[in-house]
């Protein structure tokens, strides 16, 4: 499993087929201030997609995390969001707004944050600002204390 890699990805169709099929957002893709990955394995194939989003100096909006359908439930979802993690800056705030995986984020360390405790810039994103329903959870990468 750890033989997983991300590669820096424009965005595409398979992007946008792999996100709309997951029921995720296609329509704030678009922009400088974001960068795409695809998550290969060992064997070269795509097995999911990531996006990271910056938001102002010190925080970054984990977005368009998918693995495809056949590769669930393997551990992989977990490795693609450290591995994207890995992109940010390592002094950002980690933030992701979710619809209804909660659950899965809470399990591999992030904690749900009440909007007035969130940076304006993450609040500003298309994402927060407008796409995602108002009762999408706001969620943190917990870190561990240095
Ligand atoms: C959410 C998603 C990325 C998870 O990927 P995955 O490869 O199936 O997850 P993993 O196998 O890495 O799971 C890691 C851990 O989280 C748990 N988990 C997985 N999905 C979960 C869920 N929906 N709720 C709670 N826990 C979950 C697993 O049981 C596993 O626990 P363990 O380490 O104790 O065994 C995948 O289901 C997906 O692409 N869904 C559609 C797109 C989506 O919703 N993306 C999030 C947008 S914000």
């Amino acid at each position: 499993m750890r033989q997983l890699r991300l590669e820096p990805v424009p965005v595409s169709d398979n992007l946008r087929a792999a996100l709309t099929a997951a029921g995720l957002l296609v329509d704030d893709l678009d922009g400088s201030d974001r960068d795409y990955f695809v998550c290969v394995d060992a064997e070269g194939r795509a097995i999911g997609y990531s996006g990271i989003e910056a938001c102002g100096d010190d925080s970054v909006l984990l977005r368009s995390l998918v693995i495809l359908p056949a590769h669930r439930s393997r551990g992989h979802g977990r490795h693609l969001v450290e591995l994207t993690i890995e992109k940010a800056p390592p002094s950002a705030d980690v933030y992701l707004a979710t619809a209804n995986t909660a659950s899965f984020f809470e399990h591999i360390g992030f904690a749900s944050v009440e909007r007035d405790e969130v940076p304006s810039a993450i609040l500003a994103t298309r994402q927060l600002s407008g796409l995602c329903p108002a009762s999408a959870t706001i969620m943190k990468l917990s870190k561990p204390p240095t």
